[in-house]
């Protein structure tokens, strides 16, 4: 292979090999046969089974036709491509392999939960699991408030979502995404890198497609560049990308006096270095996922596509459990002044509601106590009280009409 080629990779494990390509051409021809378009020129690669690989290049590079060929959609016009030890085409592999293509193809009459119903239904699962599966996949990319809407109504990125959902419907073990964060808001984007870092800690395979390198190097193991339908680089990522001519110290804010002392320290060790000292930054899709987490914790309003819920069940294992905190921490709530205030309202409500409760059962014990029988001590007392009234009145009246005794003599 072309010398060009950066060999930085590690001698290749022991697991075994899914995708294996040798030599392999792609030439797109005219109406008269004639080549049109080396889209893929000779190139050599493997991926074996767990690697998340990036698939990089500028447009036009041939990346496309590269995932294509994987998929058995297009014939390769030479060299020798297997995808786990078989033909492309091989039926058997479909079940195994989940494909996100680079645009959506959607029924747009069909809603979001019947387009991944249907897509359920071509793999033989049971009705109970295909509900089952659809609704945590909508749920996982966020496309749960959607569930019925036709899906010719969504956004890009929404429709962008589903495909994903889609590609992951059968529970592959080897995923190929082709540019996975295309339309995709920053923090779909991330939503979709967490979900990659998962599937790698499954122990799928990842074939991914982007322009956007940020991307694809948080989640990638290694990269391969493509330009013209030739193989650039081929590397693992920490191998072609360490600067290994210099170091980074990252420490607390320091005081000038102690800057000056390590500069000191830097020229006694490598007379002719330069010392810089700055800031580091946060990156920008940091700061803009910040930025609209704390708008979603103040309740703002959007019809879009909301952030995802957490990974769909069938999809992690008990081995995923922190890998699903990592996207659950993406959708926790952390604490602003707002919603501190919003919590202190709501604490407030609470005490006024357990507050009329207790008036209210008071007043209800009151009322219970008043129309309550009277105990049957009391019940006889006051019996015995009526009696000895009315026989004081029988006296009485008998009294009256008794003549008076005669005076008694002695
Ligand atoms: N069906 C086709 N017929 C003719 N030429 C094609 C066809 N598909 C791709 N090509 C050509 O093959 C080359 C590689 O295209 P491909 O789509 O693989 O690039 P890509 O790297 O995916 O680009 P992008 O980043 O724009 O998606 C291009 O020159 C393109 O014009
Ligand atoms: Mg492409």
């Amino acid at each position: 292979m072309a010398e060009a080629v950066k060999t930085a990779e590690k001698s290749v494990s022991e697991r075994p090999v899914v995708v294996s390509a040798v030599g392999l051409t792609k030439v797109f021809r005219d109406f008269w046969n004639r080549p049109k378009a080396k889209a893929v020129n000779d190139i050599d690669f493997e991926v074996r089974e767990g690697e998340v690989v990036g698939l990089l290049g500028p447009n036009g590079s041939g990346k496309s036709t590269t995932v294509k060929m994987l998929l058995g959609l297009l014939y390769p016009t030479g060299g020798r491509l297997t995808v786990f030890g078989k033909s492309p085409r091989d039926v058997e592999n479909k079940k195994l392999i989940g494909y996100l293509p680079e645009e959506t193809y959607l029924y747009k009459y069909l809603t979001a939960f019947e387009t991944l119903d249907f897509f359920a239904s071509l793999f033989g699962l049971s009705k109970e699991e295909r509900t089952r599966r659809c609704d945590q996949l909508l749920d996982m990319v966020g496309l749960a408030h959607a569930r019925n809407r036709p899906v010719g109504e969504f956004s890009k990125g929404m429709a962008r979502r589903i495909g994903l959902a889609q590609a992951m419907i059968n529970d592959p073990a080897f995923l190929i995404l082709d540019e996975p964060t295309s339309g995709l808001d920053p923090l779909g984007c991330r939503e979709v890198k967490d979900l990659i870092k998962l599937l790698k800690k499954r122990g799928k395979t990842v074939i991914v497609t982007s322009h956007l390198l940020s991307d694809v190097e948080e989640v990638c193991d290694r990269i391969i560049v493509l330009y013209g339908g030739r193989i650039r680089a081929n590397g693992g990522m920490d191998d072609l990308l360490t600067i290994r001519a210099s170091d980074t110290i990252t420490v607390p804010r320091l005081p000038d006096d102690a800057i000056e002392r390590i500069r000191q320290i830097v020229r006694e060790s490598v007379p002719d270095g330069e010392m810089s000292v700055a800031h580091p930054h946060m990156s920008l899709e940091d700061f803009f996922v910040d930025i609209v987490n704390e708008a979603k914790m103040e309740s703002l309003e959007t019809s879009g596509s909301r952030s995802g819920g957490a990974i769909a069940e069938y999809l992690t294992g008990d081995k995923e459990r922190d890998a699903k905190a990592v996207l659950d921490s993406l959708t926790h709530e952390e604490e602003t002044p707002a919603r501190t205030l919003e919590r202190k309202m709501e604490e407030d409500a609470k005490k006024a509601a357990e507050e009329a409760a207790k008036k209210r059962q008071d007043e209800l014990f009151a009322q219970l106590q008043a129309s309550a029988p009277v105990p049957e001590e009391e019940k006889s007392r006051q019996e015995q009280q009526k009696i000895e009234e009315k026989m004081s009145e029988a006296n009485r009246k008998l009294k009256d009409l008794l003549p008076n005794p005669p005076d008694k003599k002695d």
